[in-house]
């Protein structure tokens, strides 16, 4: 009657979350709020979670890094690089984005802002529903693509 080698999931989640927050290293330093920086230089473009505004919402940006970066640290980085100076070549999120909204300016930031923001923004997907193959669809059958 022991379960004893069942080790509940729950366990692990919360080790594997500890582990990685730990090893992420710019997090001591990173006095800027993220959410306040997001809320200052983002929110104006980029709602959180759909419907979006003037640019994807972060939601599925977010699981879309999840899912391109094994670590947290590289997300961050591509990230923040990003944000400095957006290019369409750098652009992994969502590539369509670019005909529906423009290529993404650059935002002047501090480093220590850029890492806040980033970090925010990556922390922002904790799994669910905005999984891969959910979010900006194709298929939603818009048909306007006839060339002119
Ligand atoms: C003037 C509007 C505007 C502002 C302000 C803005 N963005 Fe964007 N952002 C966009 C648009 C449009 C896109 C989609 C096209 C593209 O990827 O360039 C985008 C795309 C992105 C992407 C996806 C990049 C990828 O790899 O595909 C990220 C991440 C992002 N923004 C983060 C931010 C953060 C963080 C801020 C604030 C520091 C911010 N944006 C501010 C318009 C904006």
């Amino acid at each position: 009657m022991k379960h004893s080698n069942r080790i509940p999931a729950i366990t692990l989640a919360i080790g594997i979350g500890v582990l990685a927050s730990g090893t992420f290293p710019a997090k001591a330093s990173a006095a800027v709020d993220g959410k306040a920086v997001f809320d200052k230089s983002c929110s104006v473009c980029h709602s959180v979670a759909p419907p979006p505004k003037s640019a994807p919402p972060i939601l599925p940006i977010a699981a879309r890094y999840h899912q391109r970066f094994p670590s947290r640290a590289e997300g961050i980085k591509y990230m923040a690089d990003f944000i400095k100076s957006p290019t369409k070549e750098k652009v992994l999120a969502d590539p369509q984005a670019i005909s529906r909204f423009g290529l993404m300016p650059p935002i002047p930031l501090s480093p220590a802002e850029l890492n806040a923001v980033a970090a925010w923004v990556w922390d922002q997907y904790t799994g669910g529903s905005w999984g891969p193959g959910r979010g900006q669809g194709r298929g939603a059958g818009q048909g306007d693509c006839n060339p002119q």
